[in-house]
This record gives C-alpha cells, structure tokens and sequence, in this order.
C-alpha cells in the first residue's frame, strides 16, 4: 500500500466560508496525519474544494468513507455502484434520467434535513459542467446566526420547525403544499455543531415549511424574515465549477444552492453523501 503524507495547504476562498486545500492527490492513501489536516481544514472552513481531482467511484468512495459512514438516497434507481454514491446530472440514457437534481435552479437547502438522521456532509466531484451557470452557492449558517439582534436569537430558542421534502412535485423549488406521503422531520431552529460546539441556524427556503406550534402567519414572517436575512451574499460564497474540481460540505452548518443552467448542455458530477445524527438543538 502506498501510504503518504502530503504536505498541504489551506488558502482561505475570499468570501464567508470555504478554503481551497490544495498539495493533495486524492487519489493516493491519504495518511492519518494528512487526513486530520483535511479534516480541521472541514470544520474551520465549513467548505473545502480540492481542485484538478480525477477520481474513480471506487477511489471517491473511499476518501468520503474517511469521513465516515455514507448514507443512501431515496431513489434507488438512481443510486450509483455502492450505496452512498449518486449522480447529479441531466443526462439521460435512453430516455431516463442516470442521476437525481437534474435542471434548473435550486433554492437553498441542507441535505437530507427532513430525515430524523439528516446526513452530515456532501461531496460533490464534478465531471462534466456546462459552459455557464449551475454554480452552486454555499451560505455559512453560523454567521448567519451569530449576526442576529440578541432579541431575535431570545426568540428562536427552543423552537422547532417542520422540514419537508416534496420530490414527487419538485425537488428543487419549494412547493406550496405538503403532499401526504412527503417526508417531513421537526429540527430545532437553532442547531448545535456536534464537533465545532457552535451554533447555527438550522433553516432553509427548500425545505422548512413552518415552525411548530405558531400561527401560520406568524411562522411565515419569521422564516421569510429569516432567511432573507441568511441568503445576503455576505454570508455565502458562489462555486463556479471546473471538471476535476472535488468539494465538500458540512450539512450541519452550511445551505447550498444552484443558479439555473441551459438544459441542453450536459452536467454530471459524482456525489457522496455522508451519514449523520440526529440534530442538537443549539
Ligand atoms: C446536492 C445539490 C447542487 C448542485 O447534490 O445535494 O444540492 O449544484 N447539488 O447540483
Ligand atoms: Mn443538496
């Protein structure tokens, strides 16, 4: 086996969130020592892209196992090799799609948040991207909170929201009512990191419908207020993606989104999904 230490580093991205790690060929068998920089530069980062990558399902899968353990989708036709892995793409193979999120612009959301276990990070390798658009923007949840008046967080303590995944009608815009059979999971409004001990808003316009026990219109100026609030472009950061590029997120701390694309041009990158636990309320 071929073993390395690589020496890396870790250049912040000029925006709230995100470094680029760079020095590592993921290819290799990442020692401990290299995989703990990794790792540290996840949690200060929030987001870590590793440019120029070319990786395999097998060798992607076994860096995101390092992680830990991956978690399957919930479209098994569309699930890759070994569970865990997926496709992001719009391409189709004789008339069906080969991977899930095909078109379009998708609003802001955390992976799988509508699960009691919602999975706690994303790795996204991208393989083939179109000219322009379907760059994907990450928002940093901590600072989204932290920069709330002290009166709002006295507010949201204690709350909790109902998640929503509707996918029978979009997967990518919100919907305006709940389906009977859509997964839906209560989260607090404020989510502790397990590992970092900070907290973050734990909310997003995909996904959380309305917060338990509110009026309703009460709820819908809240959250709208909220995440008004946390979509600012001080708060994000947007990826425009390059072939080879590999990249991850942290679900518990970070929201992603995606500008529009032209359907006619291919897009396809190679996903892993993390595992997770339940959420801590902050
Ligand atoms: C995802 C996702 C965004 C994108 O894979 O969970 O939201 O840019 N993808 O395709
Ligand atoms: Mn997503």
């Amino acid at each position: 086996m071929n073993m390395t230490t690589q020496s890396i580093e870790v250049r912040k991205l000029p925006a709230a969130l995100g470094a680029e790690v760079r020095g590592v060929d993921l290819r290799e068998d990442l020692s401990d020592e290299t995989f703990a920089q990794i790792l540290r530069a996840w949690y200060d980062n929030l987001v870590i892209l590793l440019r120029d990558q070319d990786l395999s399902e097998d060798q992607q899968w076994q860096f995101g196992s390092r992680f830990g353990p991956l978690a399957g989708g919930h479209i098994p036709e569309l699930e890759g090799s070994r569970e865990g892995i997926a496709y992001v793409s719009n391409v189709r193979k004789d008339g069906k799609l080969i991977g899930i999120l095909p078109d379009g612009e998708m609003q802001f959301h955390s992976d799988q948040s509508y699960r009691e276990q919602p999975s706690q990070g994303s790795m996204l390798h991208a393989i083939t991207i179109p000219r322009v658009g379907g760059n994907t923007l990450f928002l940093n949840c901590y600072a989204a909170y932290e920069t709330l008046p002290q009166d709002v967080k006295d507010r949201l303590k204690g709350l909790r929201a109902l998640h929503v995944y509707d996918y029978n009608l979009n997967p990518t815009q919100r919907a305006r009512t709940i389906a009977p059979d859509a997964p839906t999971q209560l989260q607090p409004v404020v989510r502790l990191h397990p590992v970092t001990g900070r907290r973050a808003l734990y909310v997003s316009r995909l996904i959380t419908a309305y917060i338990e026990g509110m009026p309703q219109q009460e709820s819908d100026d809240l959250l709208g207020m909220l995440f008004d609030h946390m979509e600012q472009p001080r708060f994000t950061y947007e990826h425009v993606w390059k072939t080879g590029d590999v990249l991850m997120w942290d679900n518990r701390c970070t929201l992603h989104a995606r500008t529009d694309f032209d359907p006619s041009e291919t897009r396809l990158l190679r996903r892993i999904t993390l595992k997770g636990e339940p959420a801590i309320a902050g």
